[in-house]
């Protein structure tokens, strides 16, 4: 091959960019052209001498699971550092990448593979820099490619380097995904240009030493300057024994795509039909074929006599001669073929005279020398004879017990025959794609099985199930119409059975309607006791979730069935109605004593059990549940689980008061949920990521949140998820000193609580937010009604959370009248200082429903119920409820005038708010402890206040002893992230090493102990 032409500023492009690679930031290049423009010249001219992994993408392979990353990593696998790279969460990259059937893994495998690969690479690149070759990414599979759109975003602080070549203009196997890849890249990419006529001269005499000027100027011309294209108008020439003179010039025209299939059959007809045969043989069975496949497939066809192919056409205008070539002629003749099998010694000798050709790479595997000979080969076959053709590369595959996906790829290529056995091997290959990972594979097999058809009725519904599973896998939206049409096409037996599957999955994807719609379905059939209690559990917690089909499942409630399914959804039903708590939980507990919830996996029932002991303040319990599953979830990648439990033990840390650890729970949980959850699933993560943002006084990040998920407008109607993140808008706005918003949103939510049914006054605390906003906007006499509707409806729950939470309302509403009152009484002038308007309150208050005793004049006392609030919530673990009512008792106090009193309360509110993150009322504990007189310390700008949350876990986590990679495995976060984050915290705690991590960290925790006069040296005085 002559030395590259023309591509020094290409060349010098790539390798500033590499450079950067090398130098640490890495990144995805692209080099983008037309089909022989010299993409894969181009590219392995910028690597050559670096150390790199390469993979070129094919037609094939495109649906090949994992076929991208497995050539990638090939080299190293079995390789000296091997198992040291793949230790830890790395190893669940061999699920990818080894050939096993990945059975043992349960749960997400698709997320989990992608997520080994991601750390595979990361580990890879602290051995030093690396460069991912790709070439002809457009026809990656989707799961190499859903990693590689995983690991973009990442490389920016990594020396990792993913060079790929895409084709213009070719569709691609996995649009959007590889839309992503590409979008990655942070310059626009490399586009080789054709060859300009001197460089095009350059390759005619390079070939043809005696070609004139005006022939070499008109390969040009012809071609466009495609290096490709000019060899092979070049090859055809000079196989055609033309001259290269002007008067051949003047007779070439146009040469593209048509005229190099037409010129390569002549010249396969030149080889002879043994070398024609094995070229066909290639081309069907794709690249880096063995030998002994190719020699059996081109067997097959010399046995088979030549086949038939569509006529060609006149040669292309180069010579009249070649057309009627003597030994194209003795090719078209059946009787010159050999009869029968290709032996390896002769496929050997023809492979060589095709290498000589330069129609096949050099090496021992067979790869056509280039895509475009490969593909006008292909084209060159009729439709019908390349099904066959596949399907006698599937029984050579086959005959050898090659594995079921390899054949799988060529079944997707084969006519429809009603085959039992083709149907079997199709299946066998989707389960193992979706074991490893490649449920969008799994899903391509799936179809052609359905295709087929499946012989027996039954078999049909069982590989419409596997074929709506492996959709469901990746959210893909067409799930439910599979799942659907496999439960009606089952029989009887089969249905109960199918439509569970395809429920739970569906649930754990939040599409709760189809889950339900499944449910409904599948009890229609003639069912077992106990698959019966499943699905009706099944369609309660999800139909819960929906005004549309609520009613629905309240019919199906009920008590009392083996399994005990039914105590969750009872449990939560009697919960969601705001019945006590020691009601609803007695009906709840008894099924998690008999963890009769550890045998369902993968359904919404862990999930409804969950929020019940939440919003019963039996937070130590959920989060231990949360714990429980996310311990689950995290070593095998699964990530939706990983993500539930996040989400579910965020709202419990929320109530405890942890925010930091909150906001990082919902952070992860909103991440991952935002790009593939479905709206109403979506919007739990959501209102409890802006409730931690809004209580870590980030009222910026909380907006950002909301409109991130596109949630500015407002939720779709009659979701059970719509209140919640209503109620939590209208705390960010109340926050925000938005009050009128803030009330228009609580309003909303109260209203869409009551079309649910919603009466649970710490789920549906919308009350709460609005006596607030009603108390700054001053319509005090509104404020007090709904703070006694509050108060009767935590009454009848009887948490100490929910009553302690409700005495404060009833205290600010009663305050916020007093005020009215001691306004009106005491004139402007009275009403104007805080103190005068305090007396008023205590003199003229009128809030009623109070448990705090009422003074002799009837009225509430604001003090006596913020007192008896505080005691309460001091045992209870809902400790944000707590510091709310330790921060209102003191200012209270201090607008009593009782300076000294209030200073008790306050400074216990700061400790708390400082220990947990609650900023926004930290920042008003710390106004009111000045307004008292005392001088609390400032915003923690040192210490471990002063850790963002992010910061605080990870810096928890290395306080444990765990290293940097560990953590970084256990957030989902790189390294590089991990070391930021303990880089600023051992700044922020003044410390030099992991060591001094827990006395630092446990600093903090201590104040909690101190009595009041140490705590005192705690400020700044
Ligand atoms: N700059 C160049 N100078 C000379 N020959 C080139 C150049 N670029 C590509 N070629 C030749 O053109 C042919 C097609 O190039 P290739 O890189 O395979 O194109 P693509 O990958 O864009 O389809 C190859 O035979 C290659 O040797
Ligand atoms: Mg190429």
């Amino acid at each position: 091959m002559p030395a590259l032409l023309e591509r020094d500023a290409e060349l010098g492009e790539l390798a500033r960019r590499l450079a950067s690679v090398r130098a640490g930031a890495g990144r995805v290049i692209v080099v983008e052209g037309p089909a022989g423009i010299g993409k894969s010249t181009l590219l392995a001219a910028a690597v050559e001498g670096a150390p790199v992994l390469r993979a070129r993408c094919s037609p094939l392979e495109q649906h090949a699971a994992w076929g991208l990353a497995r050539q990638l990593f090939e080299p190293l696998r079995g390789s000296a550092g091997w198992d040291e790279l793949t230790a830890g969460a790395a190893g669940l990259a061999e699920l990818a990448l080894s050939a096993g059937d990945g059975s043992a893994h349960a749960g997400d495998a698709m997320h989990a593979a992608v997520r080994g690969l991601v750390w595979l690479t990361t580990g890879l690149a602290e051995r030093g820099p690396v460069v991912l070759v790709v070439d002809d990414v457009h026809w990656a599979d989707p799961p190499s490619l859903r990693w590689l759109a995983l690991l973009a975003p990442a490389l920016a602080e990594l020396p990792v380097g993913v060079l790929c070549a895409v084709r213009s203009g070719e569709p691609a196997s996995a649009p959007d995904l590889l839309a992503e890849v590409l979008a990655a890249a942070p310059e626009p990419p490399v586009r080789p240009r054709a060859l300009g006529v001197e460089a095009t001269g350059t390759l005619v005499r390079a070939r043809l030493p005696d070609a004139s000027g005006g022939f070499a100027r008109a390969c040009h011309a012809v071609t466009g300057g495609n290096p490709f294209l000019v060899g092979a108008l070049l090859a055809q020439v000079a196989a055609d024994g033309v001259a290269p003179d002007d008067e051949t010039a003047s007779r070439l025209e146009t040469y593209g795509a048509d005229q190099v299939a037409r010129a390569l059959e002549r010249r396969l007809a030149r080889l002879g039909p043994e070398a024609a045969a094995l070229a066909r043989a290639v081309a069907v069975l794709g690249p880096r074929a063995p030998a002994r496949h190719a020699a059996a497939l081109a067997g097959r066809e010399l046995a088979r006599g030549a086949p038939p192919r569509p006529a060609a056409s006149p040669a292309a205008g180069v010579s009249p001669r070649s057309a009627a070539s003597p030994a194209a002629a003795a090719a078209s003749d059946p009787g010159a073929a050999p009869p029968g099998a290709l032996d390896l010694a002769a496929a050997a000798r023809a492979a060589d005279a095709l290498r000589a050709a330069g129609l096949l790479d050099p090496g021992p595997e067979l790869t056509l020398s280039h895509p475009l000979i490969a593909a006008a080969l292909y084209s060159g076959m009729a439709v019908g004879e390349r099904a066959v053709r596949h399907a006698d590369a599937a029984a050579v595959l086959m005959a050898e017990r090659a594995g079921p996906e390899r054949v799988a790829l060529h079944l997707l290529r084969t006519e429809p025959a009603r085959d039992a056995r083709t149907v079997a091997v199709l299946r066998e290959a989707a389960a193992r794609a979706s074991a490893r990972g490649a449920p969008q594979s799994a899903a391509e097999y799936l179809r052609r099985a359905l295709g087929e058809p499946p012989p027996a009725a039954e078999e049909e519904a069982e590989v419409r199930l596997e074929l709506g599973l492996a959709l469901a896998a990746f959210m893909d939206p067409s799930a439910y119409d599979h799942l659907d049409e496999a439960a009606r096409a089952a029989t009887e037996e089969q249905r109960g059975r199918i439509a569970l599957s395809g429920a739970r999955a569906l649930g754990l994807i939040g599409r709760f309607g189809d889950a339900v719609a499944l449910c409904r379905r599948g009890l229609a059939a003639e069912l077992p006791a106990a698959l019966r209690e499943r699905l009706e559990a099944e369609l309660v917690t999800n139909g819960m979730t929906d005004v549309a089909t609520i009613g629905e499942a309240r019919r199906h409630l009920r008590r009392g069935a083996a399994l005990e399914l039914w105590r969750v959804t009872a449990g939560m039903d009697a919960m969601m109605a705001g019945r006590p708590a020691a009601e609803s939980l007695a009906i709840l507990r008894p099924a998690l004593d008999r963890r009769v919830l550890a045998g369902e996996p993968g359904s919404l029932l862990g999930t409804t059990a969950t929020l019940h002991l939440i919003a019963s303040d039996e937070l130590a319990e959920a989060i231990a549940l949360c714990d429980e599953l996310i311990d689950l979830a995290r070593p095998r990648g699964w990530l939706i689980a990983l993500a539930h439990g996040c989400m579910m033990r965020a709202l419990a840390l929320i109530r405890a008061g942890e925010i930091r650890d909150a906001e990082a729970d919902a952070r992860l949980a909103f991440d991952y949920k935002l790009p593939v959850a479905p709206t109403p699933a979506m919007l739990w993560c959501l209102s409890f990521l802006v409730d931690a943002l809004v209580e870590a006084g980030d009222l910026d990040g909380a907006d950002a949140a909301l409109t991130a998920a596109g949630q500015q407008a407002g939720p779709p109607a009659g979701v059970l998820a719509a209140p919640l993140l209503l109620d939590s808008r209208a705390r960010l706005r109340l926050a925000q000193h938005r009050p009128e918003e803030a009330l228009a949103d609580a309003r909303a939510a109260g209203a869409r609580a009551a079309v649910l049914g919603l009466r649970h006054p710490i789920l549906a605390g919308w009350r709460a937010t609005a006596v607030e906003a009603l108390v700054v906007l001053g319509r005090t006499a509104e404020a007090g009604e709904l703070a006694r509707e509050q108060a009767e409806l935590a009454e009848r729950v009887g948490t100490p959370g929910a009553r302690g939470g409700a005495l404060r309302l009833l205290a600010r509403a009663a305050a916020a009248r007093g005020d009215a009152a001691g306004a009106r009484r005491g004139g402007a002038d009275a009403g104007a200082r805080r103190g005068g308007a305090d007396t008023g309150a205590r003199r003229g208050g009128a809030a009623a429903g109070a448990r705090a005793a009422p003074r002799d004049d009837g009225a509430a006392d604001p003090l006596a119920l913020l007192d008896e609030a505080v005691q309460l919530l001091d045992d209870s673990p809902a400790r944000l409820e707590h510091t709310r009512a330790l921060v209102d008792l003191g200012a209270t106090l201090r607008r009593a005038n009782r300076r000294a009193d209030a200073r008790e309360p306050l400074r216990r509110a700061l400790d708390a708010a400082g220990r947990g993150g609650m900023a926004l009322l930290a920042n008003r504990a710390r106004e009111e402890l000045h307004a008292a007189g005392a001088r609390p310390r400032r915003t923690a700008a040192s210490g471990p206040a002063a850790l963002t949350p992010a910061e605080h876990r990870v810096a928890r986590l290395a306080a444990e002893g765990r290293t940097n990679r560990e953590i970084a495995e256990r957030l989902y976060v790189t390294q590089r992230t991990v070391e930021t984050h303990l880089t600023h915290a051992f700044q922020k705690l003044g410390i030099g090493s992991r060591d001094e991590l827990p006395g630092a960290l446990a600093a903090d925790e201590r104040v909690v102990a101190l009595d009041p006069a140490v705590r005192g040296n705690h400020e700044d005085v």
